[in-house]
């Protein structure tokens, strides 16, 4: 069985996180890697329904996360989470969990300016939280605390969609990620 991992993308609202996680995953399965996808929008469709955005139930919400990613990614499937994980002290107990169980953590910190995201404001959030709208709104009302020593820094403000894949396929490549599932590829 290949090594699991876990790749934890971080960053801002409209960063590219999601982004980034399609277009990286149809590569991860070309691999032959078994992937699963754990997306703050959907997590809190299901997983997180009824948690808001105070600073515990972000905190509940990255937990929670961080566990099924770990009870995964111990049993070697590649897991790719992408939720703002705006706290590093919790984001930092996530990469502890799941090293501790021999798997892989790669925080992949996805970087975009404010006036970027404000300019871009795909979903309409960034107007409405400068307006006061919604509170606590990461990055305008609340905070974001970057990583400090991330495997990887994205910047999609300067960076193509298809540069930040090639960034972290390279990374995984780097980390011996694919090493068995390369062993037991057949070219016809
Ligand atoms: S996290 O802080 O707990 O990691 P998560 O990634 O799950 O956040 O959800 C973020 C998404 O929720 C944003 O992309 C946005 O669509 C929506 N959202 C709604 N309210 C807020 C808010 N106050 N701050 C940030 N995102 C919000």
């Amino acid at each position: 069985m290949s090594k699991g991992f876990t790749l934890w993308f971080t960053g801002l609202s409209g960063a590219g996180k999601t982004t980034l996680t399609n277009a990286v995953l149809p590569q991860l399965r070309e691999r032959g890697v078994k992937v699963e996808v754990l997306d703050g929008d959907e997590v809190r469709t299901n997983l997180s329904k009824g948690l808001g955005f105070s600073k515990e139930d972000r905190d509940t919400n990255i937990q929670r996360i961080g566990y099924v990613a770990r009870l995964l990614s111990r049993n070697g499937v590649g897991v790719i989470a992408a939720a703002i994980s705006p706290y590093r002290e919790i984001r930092d107990d996530v990469r502890r969990g799941i090293q501790a169980d021999g798997a892989a953590f790669v925080e992949i910190y996805v970087k975009a300016s404010l006036e970027t995201l404000i300019a871009r404001d795909v979903k309409g959030l960034y107007r409405k939280a400068l307006a006061g709208e919604i509170k606590q709104f990461t990055g305008v009302s609340d905070p974001y605390e970057e990583p400090i020593n991330p495997e990887l820094v994205i910047d999609s403000d300067r960076e193509t969609v298809a540069q930040g894949v090639a960034k972290i396929i390279a990374a995984l490549e780097r980390l011996g990620l694919f090493a068995s599932a390369q062993g037991v590829r057949v070219t016809i």
